[in-house]
């Protein structure tokens, strides 16, 4: 499917599921390198991460525990004034002296992950990294990059594996941009 029209927008195929499965299968060898013989958190954020997280999971070759958690935000994500509304899952979690490895769909501005990593930072855990499948580097006013990226992408608006467009999209296999001309 080379094209596909989710609520009011034509969408383009721009990552097929072939490379996003090979750039996946080699980030979870650098994370089983890196990670070897450690007792491992892995927390991907819901609602978007669960198709690369269960992709990434199947690839590893170490035994991590893994909890999902959820953050939802509000306000302009052009602004620094942007709020978290929601949670679920974070104050159950036990990270003392583990290694965190949380686990992003696409870090746009960098606010949500960024809250997590401070939030378990406060708890003493060994350590905290950002695994994604997406990183807009052109969008991103956090303070620490992710530490494993699939692909870097410019900044424009995209659905498939996971992401949506107003709920809708998860289920395609590939990723997809704006088509240029839309309407
Ligand atoms: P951040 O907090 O600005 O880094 O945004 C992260 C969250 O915004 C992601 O986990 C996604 O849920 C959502 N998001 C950001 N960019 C996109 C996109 O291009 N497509 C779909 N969702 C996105
Ligand atoms: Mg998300």
């Amino acid at each position: 499917m080379h094209s596909v029209r989710v609520h009011d927008k034509n969408f383009e195929l721009y990552l097929p599921e072939s490379q996003i499965l090979a750039r996946v299968q080699a980030m979870a060898e650098q994370i089983n390198a890196d990670y070897q013989g450690e007792d491992v958190l892995l927390l991907p954020i819901l609602n978007g991460a669960y198709i690369f997280a269960a992709d990434l999971i199947r690839s590893l070759e170490f035994q991590p525990s893994l909890q999902f958690v959820k953050i939802s935000t509000y306000g302009d994500s052009m602004t620094s004034s942007r709020q978290v509304r929601d949670s679920f899952g974070l104050n159950k979690l036990k990270v003392k002296d583990r290694h965190v490895l949380i686990i992003e769909d696409i870090i746009d501005t960098g606010f949500t992950s960024g809250y997590l990593r401070a939030y378990l930072t406060q708890q003493a855990p060994a350590s905290v990294k950002v695994a994604t499948c997406l990183y807009k580097p052109d969008a991103f006013k956090g303070k620490t990059k992710p530490e494993y990226v699939g692909f870097e992408i410019p900044d424009f608006f995209v659905i498939g594996y996971g992401l949506d467009y107003a709920q809708k999209g998860r289920e395609l296999r590939g990723i997809y941009k704006p088509e240029e001309k839309n309407e």
